[in-house]
């Protein structure tokens, strides 16, 4: 009799989420094994809201369009689990769906937040006793915050995103050989991994983003206007990179230097950073009174599939595929991770880890990798995230746009 595996997206999107997702039904499906999804993570699985991708994944062809597909196929959430000593009942609720499916292992495709909720889910099928559900862990994010891992699928598709994107904003705002700045706004709340992958547009056909400001050091307003004035010495047009999460030395993120940009929140119902590089753009401007532009990528840049990396994407493919094989040789409370073997040529291995350890520090940009005078970044940086946006990905066309899985109507 076939078996029954289920799986989740959760957290915010990447250009690559649908391919880790292929790649764990693929694998499963090649084992035989019925291949249930939770509609938006865990909250849809305490509504019991299931389905069988195997009706909407048919063919070899639906398999490669759904990995590439932006957002998630099977929709994504925000949702922490209480502990269990709070809400037992939320606990019992998850089991008792698991075991009216007859489910033996359970993946959960997320950021830190998701795989932190999902180690508590181990947690406790520890402390029940239960040995017959697995519970494996697949990273990504186009952060890169998770520790334990080399880097995390998703990041590299929207770096390729940004340093392309950069890279033909530099020849747009210089077609007028005037006096310009461009502020760029880059995601990433607590880390800049993204915003030092701008750097990676610098090469013989472009001079790279003259400055850039990453989360891990504190923002000081006064000192990158200084470091504008230089610049603008020698340029007409400056082209700046800001990360979203960039603060102030007294603890506020820059964006809420003004207060209008405050009028949303992010999913996880935190404060949505927005409009960083709208306040640097109004400061440069009252500072040297010349033409600013402020872009901000905003959801753009993690949903760019027509842009991904094919090194991402197999990695992300692959990633799934191997949690599927890690619960078929009996692991259980272990995320997938990559290990770098080597730069030149580019080589990873892929490997199981305890999931506890999700809970050490996010992992941020090493600051001695930021150059000094925030002019870019070093060549470890480079030697670090070069490989990772490699290739290209072929996606399917339809009447000249590119073609995505339709939408699941639950
Ligand atoms: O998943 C990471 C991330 O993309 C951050 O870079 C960003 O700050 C946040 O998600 C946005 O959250 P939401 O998906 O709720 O818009």
């Amino acid at each position: 009799m076939r078996k029954n595996v289920i799986v989740g997206q959760s957290g915010g999107a990447s250009a690559v989420f649908n391919a880790t997702l292929a790649g764990v039904y693929h694998m499963a499906d090649d084992l035989q094994t019925n291949v249930y999804g939770m509609m938006n993570g865990l909250q849809g699985l305490l509504e019991d809201k299931i389905v069988n991708l195997g009706d909407y994944i048919r063919n070899q062809y639906d398999l490669e369009v759904l990995r590439n597909t932006p957002g998630a196929f099977l929709g994504s959430c925000r949702y922490t689990l209480p502990d269990y000593n709070e809400q037992p009942e939320v606990y019992n609720r998850i089991f008792d769906v698991l075991r009216k499916h007859d489910i033996s292992s359970f993946y959960y495709i997320g950021g830190l937040e998701s795989l932190k909720t999902l180690s508590k889910l181990c947690t406790y099928a520890k402390l029940i006793g239960c040995d017959d559900i697995r519970f494996i862990g697949i990273p990504k994010t186009i952060d890169n915050d998770i520790p334990l891992t080399d880097h995390t699928p998703g990041f590299a598709s929207a770096a390729k995103y940004v340093a392309t994107s950069v890279k033909e904003l530099i020849r747009d705002s210089s077609i007028y050989g005037r006096d310009f700045v461009t502020v760029v706004e880059v995601m990433g709340r607590d880390t800049g991994w993204l915003t030092a992958a701008t750097t990676l547009c610098k090469g013989s056909d472009c001079s790279g983003p003259d400055l850039i400001y990453l989360p891990e050091k504190v923002f000081d307003p006064e000192k990158a206007l200084e470091d504008i004035a230089r610049v603008r010495k020698n340029k007409k047009s400056v082209i700046v990179c800001i990360g979203e999460g960039c603060k102030l030395a007294d603890g506020r993120y820059l964006c809420d230097v003004d207060e209008s940009n405050s009028f949303t929140e992010d999913a996880s119902g935190k404060r949505l950073l927005t409009g960083a590089s709208r306040v640097f753009a109004r400061m440069i401007h009252d500072r040297f009174n010349c033409r600013v532009r402020a872009v901000e990528f905003s959801a753009l840049q993690r949903s760019a599939c027509h842009m991904a990396s094919k090194t991402d994407n197999d990695e992300a493919f692959t990633i799934g595929e191997n949690a599927v094989k890690a619960s078929n040789l009996k692991h259980t409370g272990e995320i997938v991770i990559i290990n770098r073997v080597s730069n030149d040529p580019y080589q990873i291995r892929i490997s199981v880890k305890d999931i506890k350890g999700v809970f050490n520090e996010s992992k941020s940009v090493p600051t001695e990798w930021i150059l000094d005078d925030n002019s870019g970044m070093t060549e470890e940086f480079e030697q670090y995230a070069r490989p990772l946006i490699q290739g290209s990905v072929v996606t399917h066309y339809k009447d000249g746009l590119p073609l995505h899985m339709p939408y699941i109507i639950f």
